[in-house]
């Protein structure tokens, strides 16, 4: 099993890119099995979920393949849609294969995907959405088949603003007969990212980013080349490692104004941020200070950058309230971090920071994605060394941190 070794105390300072994002990359994947046409995915990181996807994609018959970091998908020789269990259990997003599948076939098999470490997920949304266009839904033994005489549209009304299950009626909708709209729909960056692919192959997707999103259904997708929006998390978080080091950082590849909830947070820190076109420019300022966050829905603040930011706040003067609202469990990194000298308590949904110093460098382990991060940032700031257990979590979703981190003046070694 790889680990991390990271020798902290080193303050990070130079330039990086962000990679496009994995949650912008895996609904275009899925959307790329509604035209027999070649479809291009330009600069494309061939991250743990990238791949579990492709996977799951060629189990299906589809041609994948990379050139480069140029992801080149063909769907024509396409046969199967019924994603395996053992594949829908290693990738939730794997879900909204499901409305693609049905927007193909008329019929899509999966396996209930299972949680994960960071709360139950469960799907009832995706499927009630999928029933109000008439998608029948069996599901037995953690077994769910979806058919459908014909997808028509309809009004979807979801209880929460859910961005896998806005994804996947954007999917079944886009060659449905007949308007969808989706009301109280999820406004992330990347549902707007997959509107724009779509309509890139045809379709006709309008108001992603708002909380009403109409599609009309057509008959047919074209192949398109297309380049993913950035990762705005991955982008967030070496900024995040930046502040908790007390260096700086510039980060190209990048729209400021879909990370602003996390800009606002940092300068809060007292760091220094300057916008250039796709550069962002981070200066830490004299002393960190703590600082308070509700995890919400976009534009709210990215319960993706929850983890990261506790442990900045470990190490920032005073004390830091951080409210989950999202996921339920998702404070699997706290035992960590305390373990290297953090002063938290958890309170069921909220996480009482008691800034300190600075952390000592610890054996840990990661628990999940972004959890995994948060012990990244920390041992950077860390005085001494730390050892990070069960790296496969951070490589669901980091290209390459170790090079990254280095090319920064990281001491940090992937063994
Ligand atoms: C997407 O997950 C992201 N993953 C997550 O990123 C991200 O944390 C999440 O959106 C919220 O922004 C991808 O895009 C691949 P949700 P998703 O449906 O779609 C509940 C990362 O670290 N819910 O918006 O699964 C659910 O339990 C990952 O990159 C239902 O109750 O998130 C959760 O509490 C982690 N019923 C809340 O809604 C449903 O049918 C938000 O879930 C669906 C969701």
């Amino acid at each position: 099993m790889a680990k991390y070794i990271i020798k902290g105390g080193i303050r990070l300072d130079g330039k990086t890119e962000a990679e496009s994002a994995k949650n912008a990359v895996l609904p275009l994947l899925a959307a790329s099995v509604l035209t027999d046409g070649e479809v291009v995915i330009r600069n494309c990181p061939p991250i743990l979920d990238v791949e579990s996807m492709i996977r799951i994609l060629r189990e299906l018959g589809v041609k994948v393949r990379f050139e480069g970091k140029d992801l080149i998908v063909n769907s024509s020789s396409m046969h199967g849609y019924t994603i395996p269990y053992n594949l829908s259990k290693e990738m939730r997003s794997s879900v909204f294969m499901l409305g693609a599948l049905i927007s193909r076939f008329k019929i899509a098999e999966a396996s209930y995907p299972g949680g994960c470490d960071i709360g139950l997920r469960p799907i009832d949304l995706h499927l009630h959405g999928l029933e109000q266009m008439g998608v029948k839904v069996d599901e037995a033994g953690g077994e769910i088949v979806c058919r459908a005489e014909k997808l028509k549209g309809g009004n979807i009304y979801f209880d929460f603003p859910s961005v896998g299950a806005t994804e996947n009626i954007i999917l079944a909708a886009a060659t449905a007969e007949g308007r969808t709209i989706i009301h109280n729909a999820a406004k992330e960056p990347e549902v707007e990212d997959l509107q724009n692919f779509l309509n890139s192959m045809g379709a006709r997707v309008a108001g992603a980013g708002t909380s009403v999103i109409t599609v009309d259904g057509v008959k047919k997708l074209h192949g398109t080349e297309y380049k993913p929006l950035f990762d705005r998390i991955e982008a967030g978080t070496y900024l995040v490692a930046a502040a908790a080091t007390g260096g700086s950082v510039e980060i190209s590849n990048c729209n400021a104004e879909k990370i602003s909830a996390l800009l606002h947070k940092l300068c809060e820190n007292t760091c220094k941020i300057t916008i250039k076109n796709d550069i962002i420019y981070l200066r830490s300022g004299s002393g960190r200070k703590s600082f308070n966050i509700e995890t919400l829905p976009y534009p709210g603040f990215p319960t993706d950058m929850q983890a990261q930011m506790v442990a900045l706040a470990s190490v920032s003067e005073g004390i830091s309230v951080i409210r989950e609202n999202i996921f339920e469990t998702r404070f699997k990194h706290v035992r960590e971090l305390n373990r290297m000298g953090a002063n938290i308590v958890v309170k069921d949904r909220v996480a009482i920071v008691n800034g300190v110093k600075e952390l000592h460098g610890a054996k840990v382990a990661a628990h999940d994605l972004r959890g995994g991060a948060a012990l990244m940032i920390a041992g950077l700031n860390a005085r001494g060394t730390t050892v990070i257990e069960d790296v496969k979590h951070v490589e669901r979703g980091y290209y390459k941190p170790e090079e990254k981190f280095r090319s920064l003046g990281a001491d940090f070694v992937r063994v």
